[in-house]
């Protein structure tokens, strides 16, 4: 079959390197891609969002499955795109409808939803710009730290943490009554703090049946020791050593199970990926938030760790018989560095000359914001390369892929020496 992956990062790359090695695939095409996927298959200059271009690609390259990497064109409808016109109803498309992607997309309906389905979260209470005074009020009866949430997409800046009253005023003031995040914060969602350690469980689901795939931990801030600015993941490993099959066998049956049952029960068309984000509270699992689509840079660590065939994986989600099907893992661990542009997560330069590939030996490259100019590669965002390896322990996996790290070179390289610190 033809396949289309949407999207440009080192998730899309991580998927175009899997499914390259399906024996059902024909031709690739990723749109728009980067540096990397076109090793892969076809980079063709549309943005994941440009619906009706990507129904001329389709059309023209018989492409009967398309995977959807960033929750943005998840969000816009592009299932619901697809499901209504004839012309390319036939498709399958690897991420839930609109109505699914509320999951990622409105913290409050996925409170909403957790709450009426039973599954463990912190407590919350919501709030609208008109009723700021009540807000401001329900800080001072609530215990620190405080956690306030935009409601809507806000690039993975909308959380805010805080320990002081005053300042949480003031942060839940300029959310709602400055629109700090635009619309997304035109809502704000205050939540009950979660202690404990985070991980991420990753589903697949036609809607009815599922498969677990590996599970993962990423490390967010830009500085060593987890300090510093939020950034989207500076690294990640797969397994998590503290997720042992009984908290596994826990998130299943709380979690997972409860969830597939929920959106089936609600009648929420969801034929894709769950990333679900979690506390380990004490060996009890509480869920933080869901993604509609999978992590990066966790899909860095996790599709390397699937042996099984991910496109037979995916046609039986568009058979609705994923219930069928079992997954088979890489018992190894899977480490990620994450190579980023000097400044980010704040402002940083694009276009660096990349140089070095040659020499990395037992990793695999995936590139995350870079681009092609000619034989050169250029830096083109502020997440450049992600450094993956799998090997028996997690010791010899980030040896390597640091080892690798010091071998790429381009001006202003940073990236954290310390992935992993955590779990030794
Ligand atoms: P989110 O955008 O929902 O993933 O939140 C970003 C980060 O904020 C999470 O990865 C957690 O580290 C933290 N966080 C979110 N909600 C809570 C909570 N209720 N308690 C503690 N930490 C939280
Ligand atoms: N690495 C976190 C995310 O993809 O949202």
């Amino acid at each position: 079959m033809n396949v289309l992956i949407l999207g440009s990062g080192g998730r899309e790359h991580a998927f175009s390197w899997k499914i390259a090695q399906s024996k059902k695939l024909s031709k690739l095409f990723i749109a728009p891609g980067n540096a990397g996927t076109k090793d892969f298959g076809v980079n063709v200059p549309i943005a994941a969002d440009d619906f009706p271009s990507i129904k001329k690609l389709v059309l023209k390259e018989n492409i009967t499955m398309v995977v959807v990497g960033p929750e943005d064109p998840l969000v816009k409808g592009i299932y619901d795109f697809f499901f209504a016109d004839k012309e390319i109803a036939h498709v399958t498309v690897i991420g839930p409808s609109a109505q699914g992607a509320q999951l990622e997309g409105s913290k409050e309906f996925s409170k909403k939803f957790m709450i009426k389905h039973g599954i463990p979260t912190a407590a919350y209470a919501s709030f609208t710009k008109e009723q700021l005074a009540e807000g401001l009020k329900y800080l001072e009866t609530i215990q620190p730290p405080f956690v306030l949430k935009a409601d809507g997409l806000a690039a993975g800046k909308g959380v805010v943490i805080l320990d002081n009253v005053k300042e949480a005023q003031r942060e839940l003031t300029d959310m709602l009554a400055h629109a700090k995040f635009g619309v997304a914060s035109s809502k704000v969602v205050i939540e009950q703090f979660l202690k404990g350690i985070e991980l991420s469980v990753f589903v697949l689901t036609d809607g009815n049946g599922y498969v677990i795939l590996p599970s993962a931990k990423d490390y967010k801030r830009i500085g060593e020791g987890d300090t510093g600015l939020n950034t989207g993941g500076m690294g990640a490993i797969s397994p998590v050593p503290f997720a042992n099959a009984e908290f596994l066998k826990k998130v299943e049956e709380r979690v997972v199970i409860p969830t597939v049952a929920g959106l089936k029960k609600e009648g929420i068309d969801y034929k894709g990926f769950i990333f679900i984000g979690l506390m380990n509270d004490g060996g009890d699992p509480q869920v933080i938030e869901y993604n509609v689509r999978m992590g990066d840079p966790e899909t860095e660590v996790v599709m390397p760790r699937i042996k099984s065939d991910v496109l037979e994986l995916f046609e039986a989600v568009g058979q609705g018989k994923l219930s069928e099907k079992k997954i088979e893992l890489d018992d190894r661990t899977c480490v990620t560095v994450m190579l980023v542009a000097g400044g980010y997560p704040g402002d940083y330069e694009k276009g660096k000359t990349m140089t070095g590939f040659e020499n990395c030996t037992g990793s695999m490259l995936f590139h995350a914001g870079t681009k092609s100019d000619g034989d050169k590669v250029l830096t083109n965002g502020g997440r450049i390369l992600a450094i993956s390896t799998i090997a028996p322990t997690m010791k010899e996996a980030l040896a390597t892929s640091f080892a690798n790290a010091e071998k790429i070179n381009y001006e202003g390289k940073y990236y954290r020496h310390d992935i992993g610190f955590d779990l030794v």
